[in-house]
């Protein structure tokens, strides 16, 4: 079958769809593709950097941010999903950088090369909501699946700890 080239020219593409998402407490509209992951939408759709790729596929942590305040990693969601629900990155956690659990990271000095810390906070920061008065194991439980390539672990768990007395 023969297509003229003038034919071909005047084929348009498809529109993306816009989705509307509520990020960091702000509406914001974004143009994608329905499987577009989260992670890009927040990188380059709204320029919001703090979330890290690390492996893409939801086994590292670099990505995680709050889904109506449950950790999730943001390469898996895509942004389809996500229409009407609270999404919070490390830029929302708190407005200059104080929640308690920021302030312990701190206090303990956790990062060393900081690539992995936005993910291991956002997750400890959504865990201690729910456990308060969290044991060794259940804090280790909660941390396993945010991987730290400069392995700052003992660090974490040290900081969890002196988050969650600041909480209490
Ligand atoms: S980049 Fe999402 S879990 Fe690794
Ligand atoms: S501080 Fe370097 S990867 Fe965790």
């Amino acid at each position: 079958m023969h297509f003229s080239t003038s034919l071909l020219f005047n084929l348009k593409p498809f529109p993306m769809p816009i989705f509307q998402l509520k990020i960091n407490g702000k509406s914001q509209m974004v143009e994608a593709d329905r499987d577009t992951p989260l992670l890009w939408i927040l990188r380059d759709h709204v320029d919001l950097v703090g979330t890290k790729y690390g492996c893409g596929i939801g086994v590292c942590g670099a990505c995680t941010v709050h889904i109506d305040g449950i950790a999730n990693e943001s390469c898996r969601l895509q942004v389809s999903q996500l229409q009407g629900m609270e999404i919070t990155t490390i830029e929302g956690l708190s407005e200059y950088g104080t929640h308690p659990v920021q302030e312990a990271w701190k206090e303990i000095d956790v990062p060393q090369c900081g690539y992995c810390q936005a993910g291991q906070i956002m997750t400890a920061s959504a865990f201690l909501k729910n456990n308060p008065n969290p044991t060794d194991s259940q804090i280790r439980n909660a941390m396993h699946g945010n991987i730290c390539r400069c392995a700052s672990y003992n660090s974490i768990e040290n900081a969890v700890k002196v988050a969650a007395e600041k909480l209490s």
